[in-house]
Formats: C-alpha cells, structure tokens, sequence
C-alpha cells in the first residue's frame, strides 16, 4: 500500500479528492452545520494555496466524523475519507504487519483518545460478551506507562493496576505481572484489558509482551492486549527488524501509533488500529443523524489531518522513512557514546531515540538550559533527551561540552 510519491502526485491525490467532498459555494447543500473555514479570516484563493494541498484541505474544512473503514460514512466527505482509509490500511499492513483489510481504525486527536478508546472497545466487549460488570474488569499496564491509561480506568469505571519495573532496565517481570494479575484476581477482577508499550514516554522502554501473555494465561483471567506505540510507532518498526508487538501478533488486538510525535504531522494525529470485529462495541446508536453511525470517541474531527499524515508518509516512502529513523538512531549512539566517555548514567534501549539520564549526573541547570523534561517537576530522578530531526549533532555537541565542564 505505501509508497513514495512526488510532489505532483501528492498534490493531485489530494486535490482530486477534495474534489469528490462536498462544494459548499457551488453546490445547493444546505442542512449541515459545515462549511469551508470563515472567508473574512482564512483566504479562500490566495494564489499558494494551488500548492498546498495540505492548507487547501484545512480552508475547506473536511469533517470525518466517524469511522470510514466500518462501512458507510458521511457522503459529503467521501472523497477525503477515501484518503484516511488508506493511511489506515498503510499504518496497519505495511507498518504493523496486518493482513489487508482485516483492521478498523481512524484518526484520531492523540494518543490519550486511542488509548480510551482501545479501553472503551473492550470494556465494553467483555460486558456485552462475556456479561461483566465494570467491577469485573481491569486494565493493566508497567508503571512507566503513560498517564492516559490512568485516565481510561478512570472515565470507564474499570480497575487499574500497575506492574512494577526494575529501576535500571526499566523491564516488567512475568513474575510481577502474576502478582499483580492474583490480586486483581482476590479483588474479583474476571478479565483484564492489557496495555503493553512500543517505546514508553519517558524512557522509550518497550515491554516484553510475552511476559503479560504468559501470566495471564496462566491466571486463567479474560484478557485482551493493546500496544501503546502513541510515542514508538513511527519509530520502533523501522529501527529493527523484529516485533512481537503488531498485528503479526495474534494476541495483539489493537495499536495506537502518534502521527503528531516522532511523523511531526499536526496534532490531532492519533491513530487508532483495531482487528475488524471490535469497533462495534464502541457504536453509539444515538448518532442516528451521523450517516453510517458513530463508533470513535470524538466524534467531529477534522478531515486536513489525515490527509497531513498521508502525505507525510506518501513523501518519505518506507525507505526514506526507515532511512530517516536510522538517521536518529546515528545521533541516540553518538549521544550515548559521549555519555559513555564521560561515564555519566543514563537508560537507552537500543531501538529508540530517547537517551534518559539520572538528575544525579546533570545539573538542573544544564537541563532547565536545554529543555530536557524531567521525570518528576517536583523532584526529577531523570531527565530525557528526544533525539529527533531538529536534534542534530551541532546541538548534541553544545550539551557534550557544558556536560565535560
Ligand atoms: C506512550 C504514550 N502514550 C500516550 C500518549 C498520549 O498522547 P497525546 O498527548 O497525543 O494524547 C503519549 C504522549 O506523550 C505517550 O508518550
């Protein structure tokens, strides 16, 4: 499905969908609250604008309410939605490793709506399915997972425990997960929504699944798995050959990745991959004016974002990308190899592009000075540097200096 295109076919894709959406000057549509963005502040025909198809996208203000890989969706939006199917069906197959056309997904406005709405999907399943109640279920994750999980047990009503990590390595145990899984189990938890991380955010640590699907199966608990890539998921895939935590998984059921994190597509790019069959646990039946029904969290959204992420992968092609995340991995292990010569201690794991290093090896300082966000405002145990396309040697170098004084 991905593959790179130039610039005159990148406009005339989009150009030629916009083309097949809604004209809300020239046709005599009437009955949606929609329209092309406010004429007295945004140029309709500022002569760029033949050039950005991107710009052109957002003036016209597509709305994607929805999820378009489920079956009908809004008509005056159909030809921009043609495009999000396919930056679906890229980010699916040629990412993660899906067969093609077996996943749902959507964009989404990040990774904290993908990761509820992963939540929400089995929630839901297991009450309908299996005929639980909210007491009965859980999610469960390491406790270098991000916050928005918190926020998921949080709105749904569900249990939420966290599997301790070791402190250098970052890595959860199968003995751990155990635990954590027999008490929930004590606590009258009958199945539990697994989130495994493709890269956290502090630490760009990855989870090994197989110790969640190990201890689970042998808990005897329900479970369902999903991978938080939200940070690792234009990353991790190029920067090794293997993983065990996309849909060549079986056990995996969902994958959340970030457009607006390491693609550097606007925000509002969080997507969500789902295997068919799931979505429909999140259709709300009261969206009876929405064509096609509703089955994401948020409901409007705008159709310029996907058409931003696919043509961001559409320019790269997966060869430029995997060459532009090698590129990153070059500065992470030329970072690390100065930290090595000056024996100051950090955690990288060896795919990723976040180098974290302990507050006790760093002055405040030097990383109030460069922006490296820490763990804790209140009391930092580490500090991150994210290498990405704006961090290049030059800059590595600066620190390395101040770092050797
Ligand atoms: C691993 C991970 N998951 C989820 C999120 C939440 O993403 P967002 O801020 O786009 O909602 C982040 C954000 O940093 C993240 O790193």
């Amino acid at each position: 499905m991905w593959k790179k295109l130039n610039s005159e076919e990148i406009k005339s894709r989009v150009f030629n969908a916009l083309k097949k959406n809604v004209d809300f000057e020239k046709s005599d549509i009437i009955g949606i609250p929609a329209s092309y963005l406010d004429p007295k502040v945004f140029y309709q025909d500022a002569p760029f604008l033949k050039d950005a198809p991107y710009l052109t996208a957002m003036i016209q203000n597509p709305n994607h309410i929805g999820c378009h890989t489920l079956g009908d969706s809004e008509r005056f939006f159909s030809g921009t939605q043609e495009i999000e199917r396919e930056l679906i069906e890229m980010c699916a197959v040629d990412i993660l490793n899906g067969k093609p056309g077996e996943q749902d997904g959507y964009v989404a406005s990040g990774g904290t709506e993908a990761n509820i709405q992963a939540a929400w999907v089995y929630r839901n399943y297991f009450m309908r399915e299996k005929k639980l109640s909210r007491e009965h279920i859980a999610l469960v994750c390491s406790a270098d997972c991000h916050y928005s999980v918190a926020k998921a047990a949080n709105l749904l009503g569900i249990g939420f425990a966290k599997v301790p990590v070791t402190a250098d390595t970052r890595t959860i145990s199968e003995q751990d997960v155990r635990t954590e899984l027999s008490i929930l189990k004590q606590n009258g938890v009958k199945a539990v929504i697994i989130v495994a991380n493709m890269m956290t955010t502090m630490f760009g640590s990855v989870d090994d699944v197989h110790a969640y699907i190990a201890a689970v199966k042998s808990s005897g608990l329900d479970y369902k798995i999903h991978v938080d890539g939200a940070y690792g998921g234009f990353v991790y895939p190029f920067s090794g050959d293997d993983s065990d935590l996309d849909f060549s998984n079986p056990e995996v059921s969902s994958v959340v990745l970030d457009a607006h994190k390491m693609a550097q597509a606007p925000y509002g790019t969080g997507i969500l991959l789902i295997r068919k069959g799931y979505m429909k646990y999140a259709m709300t039946e009261e969206a009876s004016y929405v064509q096609g029904l509703d089955s994401t969290l948020i409901g409007s959204r705008s159709g310029a974002n996907p058409i931003a992420v696919w043509m961001i992968l559409s320019t790269y092609g997966p060869n430029g990308w995997r060459e532009k995340i090698h590129m990153l991995m070059y500065r992470t292990q030329w970072m690390c190899q100065k930290l090595d010569e000056l024996e100051i201690s950090y955690y990288r794991h060896p795919r990723a592009n976040i180098i974290t290093i302990k507050s006790d090896q760093i002055s405040e300082e030097i990383a109030q000075k460069y922006g490296l966000v820490p763990d804790n405002h209140a009391s930092p145990s580490w500090y991150k540097i994210v290498v990405m396309d704006h961090v290049t040697i030059d800059k590595l170098e600066k620190l390395v200096e101040e770092l050797k004084n």
